[in-house]
């Protein structure tokens, strides 16, 4: 099996954790390289959490410290009512003594895209921010994106205003640069990734593979619940961003739908809102691959055998 290269640029966060333990262990995915960026929490916070997911799962994977702040907006937003004062809250670590690389996150998506022989597939699982001055810096590298699957948006309800979802409301500017950017991209928004909710059945059926994975799983997890159970209401977490590794996995579990997407970043009501032209009613160029479904049980299949991968 030919395995897809890609960078992972994420804001650990309880999900981009498992984004991470999903994609490194994958014999579908050749996971270069892990891009960090302020949003569930403060940079600082988001790259000692992506170390310590490395260090704790013992994976040699080199982790960069991106942008600390948004294009233009004034204001870095955190989520910590949902991910906690670290942005990892729940797992307890042990001291960290893995370091992040020297070369700044952003010059690393460059250089990588770059050298490459354009077969390198970016997924962002934060806000755009890395990406988008990748692109605004070095716009040579976009024939070498082989495809951006993305975290973020969605067509109906927003998670953090009406009208938008977390990733793109704290960069919308960055969200706008990667929709228009030419490249292929799937977009992965709450559309799917709520019907992807970790239910208590989900918590036994994980627990039963008893390794260092499924113990991360669980006290992940166990944490990420019960705040969205609190603020949202729902059974159990939705589990966003490991939903771009399993469509990168198995494509199949996804349904998408071209659709022309445009992010709004002039109102003050509706900034961050991916305007998806489900209808075309625009007769614009389709710019983006929105994910319309799921298949639910490929998809905790596709869990259960990353957390296995680590036995
Ligand atoms: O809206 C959900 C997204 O925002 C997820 O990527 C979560 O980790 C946060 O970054
Ligand atoms: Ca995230």
């Amino acid at each position: 099996m030919i395995k897809r290269k890609i960078i992972l640029d994420c804001d650990p966060g309880h999900d981009d954790a498992i984004a991470i333990m999903l994609a490194a262990k994958s014999q579908a995915i050749d996971l270069l390289g892990i891009t960090v960026v302020a949003g569930n929490q403060t940079l600082d916070k988001t790259v000692v959490n992506a170390l310590n997911v490395c260090q704790y799962l013992n994976l040699d994977i080199p982790v960069y410290r991106g942008c600390e702040n948004p294009m233009i907006r004034d204001k870095q937003i955190v989520a910590d009512d949902i991910h906690g004062d670290s942005g990892l809250d729940g797992p307890k670590f042990e001291p960290l003594n893995r370091e992040v690389e020297k070369q700044h996150g952003v010059l690393y998506i460059i250089d990588t895209l770059l050298k490459s022989e354009g077969d390198i597939t970016v997924v962002t699982t934060g806000p755009m921010t890395n990406l988008a001055m990748a692109i605004r810096l070095c716009p040579e590298i976009l024939p070498k994106i082989q495809e951006i699957v993305l975290m973020g948006g969605c067509y109906q309800l927003g998670n953090m205003t009406p009208a938008a979802e977390f990733n793109v409301l704290a960069d919308g500017d960055a969200a706008h640069v990667v929709f228009t950017c030419g490249r292929k991209i799937t977009m992965v928004g709450l559309d799917v990734t709520r019907k992807v909710l970790c239910l208590p059945s989900v918590m036994e059926r994980m627990a039963k593979t008893q390794n260092k994975a499924s113990k991360l799983f669980i006290d992940l997890m166990t944490f990420f619940n019960k705040s969205q159970n609190e603020v949202f209401g729902w059974a159990g977490g939705p589990l966003h961003d490991p939903v771009t590794i399993a469509y990168l996995i198995d494509p199949s579990v996804l349904t998408t739908k071209e659709m022309f997407t445009q992010i709004d970043i002039r109102s003050e009501q509706s900034y961050g809102r991916t305007n998806c032209d489900y209808f075309n009613y625009f007769k614009k160029k389709p710019n983006s691959n929105v994910s319309i479904d799921i298949d639910v049980e490929k998809f905790w299949d596709i869990i259960e055998e990353g957390i296995k991968a680590y036995n």
